[in-house]
């Protein structure tokens, strides 16, 4: 018989108290005589831990971060598989090489199993904290699935935190992270919904705007070994989380293409002034073209929902989506003009929208 394992997701912003947490439960489940390993996704990787832009960058080192970031959140989750395969005989892990040479190291820092006076005939339980903002659901599905892979469990603590006060918290810390990170990471922030995705029944949010308390870790280790006791099974259906990362997928691709429309309409009537038309015009050509977004918009929605069912939000490019929606939409916006008599070509070169 393996170690029972269990597998969990602390989230919430920086400064909002997950590594605090991690070290306050990791000391109160050795002294139950349980195994405790922390991965804390900072001392993994170096890099910052997001995939938004930050307004100091430009496009492509923005790109190469993105994907240098993906590579090794990748890397992470195949060194955790490694240890998952057999948490007594850790081999190193070889993946992605500074990732890997981290993850070994920390399995040589951390005692992670029990000395063996302290456990009983049976294989002592693990526990895994990992330490991450983790502020996208599908970032945790992706824990939640090698959960579900190996039949061990699996659990969530949401810290929840004002921005004002992570905000000034972070600023007391040795490496502060950048106010606008924070702020940016805090609205996209999905914390978990057990209501709405079933997989994340197993959560539990705590208050961590003042210290926690023992009630609070004293919960955690109930929630945990309720994880331990109830191992997830590699058999599940799971269509609704597949339903519900295409509608997140469509809603991305409709919502930057939304922008993208509005620009191209507020072109469009730029061109129809500098062609002098009259009032009236103008009035008719802004809702013919206001409704010709919105349909524009509702269609693209089914046609992403339809036409690709395989798609995962990861490997969906959606810049591209949106790119091939533009053209299709500025020729749209072409026709109203030409159908108000207006010579869409008198548009400057400047105002064509580039792909
Ligand atoms: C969290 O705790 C703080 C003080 O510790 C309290 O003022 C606040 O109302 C609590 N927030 C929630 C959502 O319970
Ligand atoms: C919270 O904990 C820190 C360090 O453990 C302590 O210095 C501080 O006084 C505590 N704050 C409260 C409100 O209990």
């Amino acid at each position: 018989m393996p170690a029972p394992v269990c597998l969990c997701v602390l989230c919430g912003l920086p400064a909002s108290g997950k590594s605090s947490l991690a070290q306050v439960a990791s000391a109160q489940i050795r002294k139950q005589g349980w195994g405790t390993f922390i991965i804390s996704y900072d001392q993994l990787i170096t890099e910052d831990a997001f995939d938004f832009c930050s307004s100091v960058e430009d496009e492509s080192s923005q790109t190469k971060r993105q994907t240098r970031w993906k590579q090794h959140r990748q890397a992470v989750l195949s060194c955790l598989e490694g240890f998952l395969k057999d948490p007594e005989d850790l081999r190193p892990c070889e993946t992605e090489r500074s990732v890997g040479e981290r993850f070994n190291l920390e399995i040589q820092k951390q005692q992670i199993l029990p000395p063996p006076e302290r456990t009983s005939s049976q294989a002592p339980w693990v526990t895994v904290l990992l330490d991450d903002n983790f502020y996208y659901q599908s970032m945790r599905y992706e824990v939640y699935q090698l959960a579900r892979k190996y039949s061990v469990g699996f659990c969530q603590v949401f810290l929840h935190c004002p921005v004002d006060v992570c905000l000034s918290r972070n600023q007391d810390r040795g490496q502060p992270v950048s106010d606008e990170v924070i702020v940016e990471m805090s609205k996209r922030m999905e914390p978990p919904n057990a209501v709405k995705n079933q997989w994340e029944q197993s959560s539990l949010t705590l208050n961590s705007t003042s210290n926690l308390t023992d009630i609070n870790i004293q919960n955690l280790l109930q929630l945990m070994t309720l994880a331990l006791e109830n191992p997830l099974s590699p058999v599940q259906d799971d269509s609704e989380q597949r339903d519900a990362d295409r509608e997140r997928c469509a809603s991305s691709v409709v919502h930057q293409a939304d922008q993208a429309c509005r620009r191209l309409v507020s072109q469009a009537m730029v061109t129809a002034r500098e062609s002098k038309v009259p009032p009236e015009v103008l009035r008719a050509l802004a809702k013919d073209l206001s409704e010709q977004k919105s349909v524009f918009l509702e269609d693209l929605r089914r046609h992403v929902l339809r036409q690709l069912p395989g798609w995962e939000r990861e490997t969906v490019d959606v810049e591209r989506v949106v790119d091939r929606a533009l053209n299709v939409f500025q020729q749209q916006t072409d026709s109203v003009l030409q159908r108000h008599s207006i010579n869409a070509g008198a548009r400057s070169d400047s105002q064509k929208y580039s792909a």
